[in-house]
């Protein structure tokens, strides 16, 4: 096997093959990247939009948007034969949710020492550094995370869950999750703070979709949505474990590729309140780290 079955430079090349990826130059992090991203997703076929030179940005500190809105590329993200219409789409994955499930338990996580990720760590946490969206003009900030995978574990078990929660930037080193009651990583979080203790958090963003995609469903109580996503693969996730966040995450899921984050938009979703401090204390960043090479070419 050659390079991490995770990694998002070979999706973006097969979705650029299939003539699914759009480069958009100039744009505005503030509501214009938002907003182009929106009037696309009312188009048939809309492609994923990768957005670079963004305003008051380097070149190469991009976002990905619309990733998973076509036949095409969701079933390109779900390991699936291309699909170019809803119907086949449907049909390639009649029953195949069920055949993950059941052989999810056969994928644990496999935990490895070193990866790209720990290559580039800002020690000095500065997450304006890049190009997080003001989304929509009602939204109470701007969202680092929407399409992204937030790695938490249980306090009186070895559960580790992957939820996709939004992540709005507080300020250069805070930020704030919005896990509604009931979500799997929100139940983890009050175990933590009944105890008093502190909820170590890890967010994966600029990793293939396919993350994103799993942790945005609801896998079984207590199943981690890696095992499921491994069953997808047919191989076992990767990932590293260091310090606060040891949680197992994937070496290069973890990334975020020198300024490459991937943010998520779906057309029906309304505007985002500001969220409340879930993390009040605990939600200072510890690191941010970032693969040494730019994920894509510059
Ligand atoms: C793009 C996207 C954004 C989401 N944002 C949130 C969010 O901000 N808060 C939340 O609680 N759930 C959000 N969800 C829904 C959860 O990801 C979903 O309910 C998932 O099952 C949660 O994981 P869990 O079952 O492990 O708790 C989002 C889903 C997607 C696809």
């Amino acid at each position: 096997m050659t390079g991490n079955p995770l990694d998002l430079r070979p999706w973006l090349a097969q979705v650029g093959e299939l003539g699914e990826l759009r480069d958009v130059r100039g744009a505005d992090w503030n509501l214009e990247l938002g907003a182009i991203s929106e009037l696309n997703v009312k188009k048939d076929v809309p492609p994923a939009l990768l957005f670079d030179e963004i305003k008051g940005y380097p070149k190469g500190w991009r976002v990905l948007t619309c990733s998973t809105s076509s036949p095409a590329r969701l079933s390109s993200i779900l390991r699936l034969p291309i699909q170019k219409t809803h119907k086949g789409l449907v049909e390639a994955l009649r029953g195949k949710p069920a055949q993950w499930q059941a052989e999810a338990p056969k994928y644990d996580a496999i935990a490895v020492k070193s990866g790209p990720v720990f290559e580039n760590i800002q020690k000095e946490v500065d997450l304006l550094a890049f190009p997080s969206p003001l989304w929509h003009e009602m939204d109470g900030g701007r969202y680092i995370g929407t399409g992204c995978s937030v790695v938490t574990r249980d306090f009186d078990s070895d559960w580790v869950n992957v939820g996709t929660y939004r992540v709005q930037m507080l300020d250069r080193d805070h930020v704030a999750l919005d896990m509604v009651p009931g979500k799997h990583g929100r139940i983890q979080y009050e175990k933590h703070k009944a105890a008093g203790k502190r909820f170590p958090v890890a967010i994966v963003l600029g990793g293939d979709p396919l993350g994103y995609l799993i942790s945005g469903i609801e896998v079984p109580f207590g199943m981690c949505e890696w095992n499921y996503i491994g069953a997808i693969l047919k191989q076992p996730v990767r990932g590293g474990e260091r310090r606060a966040d040891r949680a197992a995450v994937p070496r290069r899921v973890r990334d975020r590729h020198r300024g490459l984050h991937r943010a998520e938009r779906r057309a029906h979703r309304g505007p985002v309140r500001r969220v409340p401090r879930l993390l009040p204390r605990q939600g200072r960043n510890r690191a941010v780290r970032d693969h040494q090479e730019g994920l894509l070419p510059e």
